[in-house]
């Protein structure tokens, strides 16, 4: 468990800047998430915090520690890549056991060099004592993969090679555990428990974890704060709840992943209202933004949805028409025709006998408080 800062890291290639300047300081035992679309910097920056690449400029700080000219191997980072990167000819505990031979490799004086290299080129796993084999056990425990030490990974579901990989990076108990898109080549279910099982894991040992993902939804429900980058630098950094409610520019809010986000002009505020044209529409928002050229954003969820003849009360109401409709079961996901806007409405708990069709005539609501306004850059 360790504090991490990055200060102005600056990675180049030839003329691309692939990091542009990202300072960030990550708390000990925090989860943060970098997120972004692809070719931003992601990958960059965790390979220069884990010593996978040299930066061009910048300092990394690991604890106390600047680690910037330091090796990946001494650095206490474990890490897990997208690919999984096992050895497929390793059986699972010598996967796992990796690092805990290469550091006896790297401690050893010449006598235990020779032995353990010796072993590795003839495809022999080097003997570990009692202590180092529970460790791997403990590992594999960790992980849920009880009883698979001695299965190859080729005989393994993705979703188990991932495990394997987890374990193998945290089986030398690093302070800072770096994930690359662990879960990106997973299925969508397996995705979601596995989040689960890297968020417990994260929990249970206090371990500083950087979680690399282009997925805005994995990133908002794993992370303690998150940064937000794009073409190599940050442009927001906070917890979830903070990118979500505000976002700081229309960049962030269309990634965060902001359905009805309407170019809008802020055309008269009062004190605390503020009127908004957004294609043939006026609306009312809360507050007051600095600029008149905005975007407006009406979460899904803060919509509501009656059929005309229904009562139903809202700062901004409008009539319009259903477009299409999807029943997910907990919700159910519209999209609603007013004038030449379409917006997309989430319906918790919808009742299967009372679901709107497209075609049908329906009023829409939302709450003045409930329009976000992002100013343009
Ligand atoms: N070894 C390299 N040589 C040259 N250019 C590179 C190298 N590695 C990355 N880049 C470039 O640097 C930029 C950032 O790459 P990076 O892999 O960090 O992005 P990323 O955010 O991880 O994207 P993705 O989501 O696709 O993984 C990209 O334009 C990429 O093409
Ligand atoms: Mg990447």
């Amino acid at each position: 468990m360790a504090r991490v800062r990055v200060q102005d890291l600056v990675k180049l290639y030839g003329p691309l800047r692939a990091v542009d300047g990202v300072s960030l300081a990550v708390e000990e035992g925090e989860f943060f998430a970098l997120l972004g679309p692809s070719g931003c910097g992601k990958t960059t920056t965790l390979r220069c915090i884990a010593g996978l690449e040299r930066p061009s400029q910048g300092e990394i700080i690991i604890g106390e520690q600047p680690v910037t000219s330091l090796p990946a191997y001494e650095r206490p980072c474990g890490m897990v890549f997208q690919s999984y990167a096992l050895f497929p000819h390793l059986s699972v505990f010598d996967n796992v056991a990796y690092g805990l031979r290469a550091r006896l490799y790297r401690q050893g004086g010449p006598l235990t060099k020779a032995a353990i290299l010796g072993s590795f080129l003839s495809r022999r796993a080097f003997p570990l004592d009692a202590a180092l084999r529970e460790r791997v056990r403990e590992a594999l425990h960790l992980v849920g993969l009880d009883g698979q030490e001695g299965k190859a990974p080729g005989q393994l579901s993705g979703g188990m090679q991932q495990r394997v990989a987890l374990a193998r990076a945290l089986v030398t108990e690093p302070a800072v555990l770096l994930l690359d898109e662990p879960l990106s080549n997973l299925d969508r279910k397996l995705r979601v428990s596995m989040r689960g099982t890297i968020r417990k894991i994260q929990q249970a040992l206090r371990i500083t974890a950087i979680y690399v993902t282009h997925d805005q939804e994995e990133a908002l429900s794993l992370a303690d704060r998150l940064a937000i980058m794009d073409r190599g630098r940050i442009v927001q950094l906070g917890t979830p709840a903070e990118i979500y409610d505000r976002p700081a520019t229309p960049f962030v809010a269309d990634f965060i992943g902001a359905e009805n986000l309407f170019p809008a002009r802020a055309i008269r505020s009062g004190p605390d209202l503020t009127l908004v044209e957004a294609g043939d529409l006026t609306f009312r928002a809360a507050g007051q933004p600095k600029a008149e050229r905005v975007r407006a954003v009406v979460r899904p969820q803060a919509i509501r949805l009656a059929r005309p003849e229904e009562p139903l009360a809202a700062d901004n109401l409008f009539r319009g028409e259903v477009r299409f409709g999807a029943y997910l079961g907990a919700t159910a996901r519209y999209e609603v025709a007013v004038k030449n806007l379409v917006f997309v409405v989430d319906v918790p708990d919808p009742r299967p006998g009372a679901l709107y069709t497209p075609g049908d005539q329906v009023q829409l609501g939302f709450a003045a408080e409930s329009v976000l306004l992002v100013e343009e850059a």
